[in-house]
């Protein structure tokens, strides 16, 4: 064999290697493969009897829901300011206006049943350590009432935003989009005015990082080093991809998780427009210079002759 053959064959093998082999593999250990999210649930028995809104709109009071949670589209403000809330429970519990449309119903009745044990949580919390929202102790009809109520309250469309907002950002910052845990940063009008809202940001995530072990990420960032179905998966079973994890299910329904990632991706992937086109003109470029490389090699062949 001639050395540009034997030369050839090694670059063939070594080629081989890092696409079949190098690649894969790499691949196979970013992403372990799990079984692709279903958002049914199936862990959580659904109720046995059907709820009546009217009666719900009562129960949520009479069992001192608002006690802890503001309703604010039916004009139920919240007991206490975000920071005082982090430092009662832990985290600020979200508003109840828009919940009923971005949580499916059965994980709903599941989780005001036993809080911890629909998140999954159990490993987290005991009686020495209990969940900051009590498990709900009433009929079962009074809970299918108050599911049958919250969503009956809630809009029948959310915006990506929205359904960030209410499932995820009591507890992670995003912000390239100017979230934070305690709201969304306002323009400031002074220097005192943005220490002073940065000291209650900063104590808020204090009381979050004791409640939970651990500070949850800003969300910025992940879809870029995680990937949309990452994201996806870990919203609908967080213990199957990161066990032992704090960060809680919370229960969303397939299409407010779409919203959710979506957000993300607008968010976080803000160059992504931007690079697309950027690859065509590289493409486009690797054209032009492979027709100068062809006349020019033409020339060269041309004057040899
Ligand atoms: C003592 C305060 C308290 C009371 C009372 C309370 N909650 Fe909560 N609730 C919380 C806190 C705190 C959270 C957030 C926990 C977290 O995200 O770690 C929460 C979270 C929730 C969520 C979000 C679930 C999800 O999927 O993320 C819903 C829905 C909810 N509560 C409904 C209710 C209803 C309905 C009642 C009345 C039966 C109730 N809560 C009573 C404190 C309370
Ligand atoms: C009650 C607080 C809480 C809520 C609500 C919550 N998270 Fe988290 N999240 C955490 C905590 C705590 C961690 C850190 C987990 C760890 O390090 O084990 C985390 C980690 C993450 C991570 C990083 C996972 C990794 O690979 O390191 C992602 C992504 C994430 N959360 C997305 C979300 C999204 C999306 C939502 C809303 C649908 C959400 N979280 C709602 C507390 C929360």
């Amino acid at each position: 064999m001639n050395k540009e053959l034997k030369i050839l064959a090694i670059i063939i093998v070594l080629v081989g290697i890092t696409y079949w082999g190098i690649e894969p593999y790499a691949h196979s250990v970013m992403h372990p493969h799990h079984e692709p999210a279903t958002f049914a649930y199936e862990d959580l028995k659904p109720l046995k009897v059907k709820g009546n809104a009217q009666k719900g709109a009562q129960a949520i009071i009479n069992n001192g829901c608002t006690g802890c949670h503001s309703i604010k589209s039916q004009n139920i403000p919240a007991p206490m300011d975000p920071v005082s809330a982090s430092a009662s429970y832990g985290v600020n519990p979200p508003d109840l206006s828009l919940i009923g449309a971005v949580v499916d119903p059965k994980f709903l009745a599941n989780f005001i049943k036993n809080p911890a044990h629909a998140a999954l949580l159990d490993h987290k919390f005991n009686d020495k350590k209990p969940y900051p929202m009590p498990g709900f102790f009433g009929s079962e009809q009074d809970l299918a009432d108050i599911v049958a109520y919250l969503v009956s309250i809630a809009p029948k469309e959310v915006s990506e935003k929205e359904a960030f907002e209410v499932g995820c950002g009591r507890c992670h910052n995003l912000r390239y989009d100017n979230w934070t845990v305690i709201g969304e940063k306002p323009k400031f009008k002074s220097k005192v005015e943005e220490a002073d809202f940065e000291l209650k940001l900063a104590q808020y995530e204090e009381n979050l990082k004791n409640y939970l072990g651990t500070t949850p990420p800003d969300l910025s960032m992940f879809i870029r080093s995680r990937g949309p179905e990452y994201i996806r998966d870990f919203i609908e079973n967080p213990q199957k991809i990161l066990h032992g994890t704090a960060m809680p299910r919370v229960g969303l329904t397939e299409e407010a998780t779409e919203k959710v990632v979506a957000h993300l991706e607008k968010v976080g992937d803000r160059k992504k427009d931007k690079r697309n086109f950027l690859g065509i003109w590289v493409i486009g470029y690797f054209i032009i210079f492979a027709v100068l490389a062809y006349l020019w090699k033409k020339k060269i062949w041309a004057e040899v002759e």
